[in-house]
């Protein structure tokens, strides 16, 4: 079946539409187009999201990016069997846009809609495809994941480990007890003066870094890193960043060295401490798989350092194709193919659908 995804749960307006079929059996899937508009630009000067602002854009590009998107297929709107669209968790301002434009076309096109929850769409990027290398090759892949599978969530508005048992059987084992992962890179690189979002910002940053140059010594705590249980907590981060590079720069040291030998610090700290509770987590729950996903996990010292360190429990460790790691269409309209085959739900489902921005899992 062809399904249609939208998401505009944050800053990014993305529209896909993918090709699904297999059941839970043999599940395959081909995303025939991914489009995404980011508003990056809008929010950079405020170092954050800025929520009206961000429905505001949503409003503006929504209906643009889906034309677009079946423009690139050159299908009609008699093509799509389902429409798949954030419901929450995120902005309520805009969810709302994306959630209401869908049940707009669901109700014109005569179309099923599901709403998936976007931390659902995040886990079912680990069953998305590489991308299409030529047009001509359409890449598809077909993934049997064993359960239990044990999940570790890095967004920028979570950071969660979550078992999960089943399709559509979802326990949170651990999460944050204050920030998310991404919002301490975020605010942190705010902290140094580098560019939004942060995650990208002090990964480009740390790659600057040499240790043999560097005359001083960094060093950041990694909090919570064996305390009980799979609980994360990444605010106290932040907080000695802010000390730490105030102390430095004060000292006669040069503000660059000082910046990437920073950046480098944080990303480490942040990494051991999503390492080693994952690590806790697979031996003393033997999950059949591992994965990883959202925004977080685009991180290229974070992927090689899991990779790394799950290798000698031998279980499946799947990270996402970097493509789909921030937030994009062909993720939701994935974990939507699974709740429209559990579901069934009606044509004139779009009634019964509203965002709800603290969904839970
Ligand atoms: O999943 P996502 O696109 O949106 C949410 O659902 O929150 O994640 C965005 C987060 C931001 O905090 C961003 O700084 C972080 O993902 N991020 C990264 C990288 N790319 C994006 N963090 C570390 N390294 C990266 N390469
Ligand atoms: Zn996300």
């Amino acid at each position: 079946m062809y399904i249609l995804g939208i998401e505009t749960s944050c800053d990014d307006t993305a529209a896909a539409v993918i090709e699904a079929k297999g059941g839970f059996n043999k599940p395959s899937f081909s995303v025939l187009a991914n489009t995404s508009y980011s508003q990056v630009a809008i929010h950079k000067k405020f170092g954050g999201i800025v929520p009206n602002l961000a429905s505001r854009a949503h409003l503006e590009k929504i209906i643009p990016t889906i034309k677009a998107t079946l423009s690139i297929l050159r299908i009609d709107s008699g093509k799509i069997d389902l429409i798949a669209v954030t419901k929450g968790p995120g902005l309520l301002p805009s969810l709302l846009i994306g959630v209401n434009t869908a049940r707009a076309l669901a109700y014109k096109w005569q179309k099923p809609i599901i709403g998936v929850n976007h931390i659902e769409g995040h886990i079912f990027s680990n069953w998305l495809p590489p991308v299409r290398e030529s047009k001509k090759r359409e890449a598809r892949s077909t993934k049997k994941i064993e359960f239990p599978a044990l999940i570790l969530v890095v967004s920028g508005g979570h950071t969660e480990l979550v078992l999960m048992k089943d399709y559509g059987k979802y326990k949170i084992i651990g999460q944050t007890l204050d920030d998310a992962a991404g919002e301490c890179f975020d605010k942190t690189a705010r902290l140094l003066g580098l560019g939004f979002p942060g995650g990208p910002a002090i990964a480009a940053e740390a790659a600057k870094f040499k240790v043999q140059s560097s005359k001083f010594k960094v060093e950041l705590p990694r909090p919570m890193i064996n305390s009980k249980g799979y609980n994360f907590s990444f605010s106290g981060l932040k907080t000695a960043v802010l000390y730490l590079y105030n102390n430095l720069t004060a000292q006669d040291c040069s503000s660059n060295n000082v910046r990437s030998a920073m950046a480098d610090e944080i990303q480490n700290a942040i990494i051991d401490v999503l390492t080693a509770k994952t690590v806790k987590a697979i031996e003393n729950l033997n999950p059949k798989t591992v994965m990883i996903c959202g925004g977080v996990s685009a991180n290229k010292a974070l992927r090689e350092n899991m990779a790394e360190e799950f290798e000698s429990y031998k279980i499946p460790f799947l990270m996402p194709n970097t493509s789909y790691t921030t937030d994009n269409a062909a993720m939701i309209a994935t974990a939507g193919y699974f709740e429209y085959i559990q579901k069934k739900p009606a044509k004139d489902s779009w009634k019964n659908l509203v965002a709800d921005a603290n969904l839970r899992l």
